[in-house]
């Protein structure tokens, strides 16, 4: 239903459905959300949320760090503070931006509740009605949700094993420039991404910074997972080499707990300004006791060997997921990761993800739907398995389900085809592989 043509946000069992403004239309719940119920259960073997580890976090190490900020410096932790974020924290954010190749002044870092927070303030900051957003396609959802909140068009770029690929990426921009359309910024996982799995190559990075120069496109970067790599570093970051064009997005999220939402921008000075008045307008000051906590964690305990502790923890897991897909679905393609949380999977042309959901949660699996990580309804034919959460021993079992699923519709498929049932479930060699694709 519309209101002056514009598509409105409730349904008619809301008595406030003709009174949200328009914006409000692009806030729906996002499949991830929906699932997140269902998958909570605990005889489902869930692969579709992105919830970090954090029983790998000894939680003693954080109760130190709480006690000492509430004994030393209660009364600064319990009270409102800068809407830019305490200064000394600013400064160990820096150390935490190094490395990844980042040198920057802490003047121009701005402490926000989680990256979240982050994406919605350079959102408000850009995004006028019909502003476009380059996107890599997939890309991830809930930064999708903010841009069509602005009410923005997402446009996908198409990435390969490599990452986004930079001609197409030119293609795009030409396209829309030609269209009289005014694309704002390009947003980028770079390293590690969410739900792809891939990452951008060091070659790449700076032939699409040199791209976004040309075309006066402002980069942002967000980068919750490039710390958590398994065996080889990522590249530095992008913003490592482009200072001016960048907004950096870090978070503790995924290398501590994102109980404490805590995270951060790197802006240009003048950008930074702004998100400064953005921040105090929208919570007054990041939390005070977050920051001291973590503060305090930062300049007491091993946070670099946290670190590595995570990424042991996320390579077993990874390699129990591989493991698994290997011999369950060996005919599948997917992707390998070489850090983060996330393995993107590519169905047999005739499935459908999404359709096949149901019958998967009834089998005891979650994953995502490729779908929900478009914004134009495509991905029926992939999918999006996490390994961060569940055990090495759940994923197995989790993907032993999931190809009992696939081969039961395949079945399903034969017999509509007139082909009949094809013969004993779970053998993955006899449908074809499709190719690689990410799109
Ligand atoms: C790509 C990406 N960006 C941003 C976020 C938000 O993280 P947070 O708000 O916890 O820092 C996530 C969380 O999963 C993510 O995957």
């Amino acid at each position: 239903m519309t209101r002056q043509g514009i598509p409105q946000a409730g349904n008619n069992l809301d008595p406030w459905y003709d009174h949200y403004a328009a914006r409000a239309a692009g806030l729906r719940a996002s499949e991830v959300r929906a699932l997140f119920a269902v998958a909570s259960r605990p005889e489902v073997v869930s692969l579709a949320g992105g919830m970090p580890f954090v029983s790998a976090l000894p939680h003693d190490v954080v109760t130190d760090a709480m006690s000492r900020v509430m004994t030393e410096q209660g009364s600064v932790a319990l009270q409102y503070g800068s809407g830019q974020g305490i200064p000394v924290f600013r400064e160990q954010i820096l150390e935490v931006m190094a490395l990844e190749g980042i040198r920057a002044n802490a003047d121009d870092v701005v402490v926000t509740t989680g990256s979240q927070h982050a994406l919605e303030l350079v959102s408000k900051l850009f995004l006028d009605p019909g502003d476009i957003v380059i996107a890599e396609g997939p890309s991830y959802v809930t930064a999708m949700v903010i841009f069509k909140s602005y009410q923005a068009d997402v446009e996908h770029v198409p990435m390969d094993e490599n990452g986004l690929i930079p001609e197409a990426l030119r293609e795009h921009i030409a396209r829309l420039k030609a269209d009289g359309r005014r694309i704002k910024f390009l947003y980028t996982i770079p390293s590690f991404h969410n739900p792809a799995g891939v990452t951008l190559s060091r070659e790449r990075r700076l032939e699409i910074l040199s791209i976004a120069r040309e075309n006066d496109i402002l980069v942002l970067e967000d980068n919750p997972y490039g710390l958590l790599y398994f065996d080889q570093p990522a590249p530095d970051a992008m913003r490592s080499v482009e200072e001016d064009g960048v907004v950096y997005l870090g978070t503790f999220s995924k290398t501590l707990a994102p109980g404490f939402r805590m995270g951060w921008a790197l802006a240009p000075h003048a950008i930074r300004e702004k998100l400064v008045l953005a921040n105090e307008a929208a919570v007054l000051s990041p939390s005070s006791f977050s920051q001291l906590v973590i503060s305090e964690y930062l300049s007491t305990a091993d946070w670099k060997g946290q670190i590595d502790t995570f990424r042991g923890v996320y390579r077993e897991r990874k390699n129990a997921m591989l493991a698994a897909l290997e011999e369950f679905l060996p005919e599948l393609s997917w992707t390998d990761p070489a850090g983060g949380f996330y393995v993107w999977l590519t169905l047999p042309e005739m499935l459908d993800s999404k359709a096949m959901l149901p019958r998967a949660v009834k089998e005891l699996v979650a994953y995502t739907p490729g779908t929900a990580f478009f914004a134009d309804g495509s991905g029926r034919q992939n999918m999006r398995l996490s390994f961060c959460y569940p055990t090495p021993e759940n994923i197995r079992l989790g993907v032993r389900r999931l190809a009992t699923v696939i081969q039961g519709e395949l079945d399903l498929l034969g017999t509509f085809a007139g082909t009949g049932p094809l013969d004993s479930p779970v053998d993955g060699r006899r449908f074809g592989a499709p190719p690689p694709n990410l799109s």
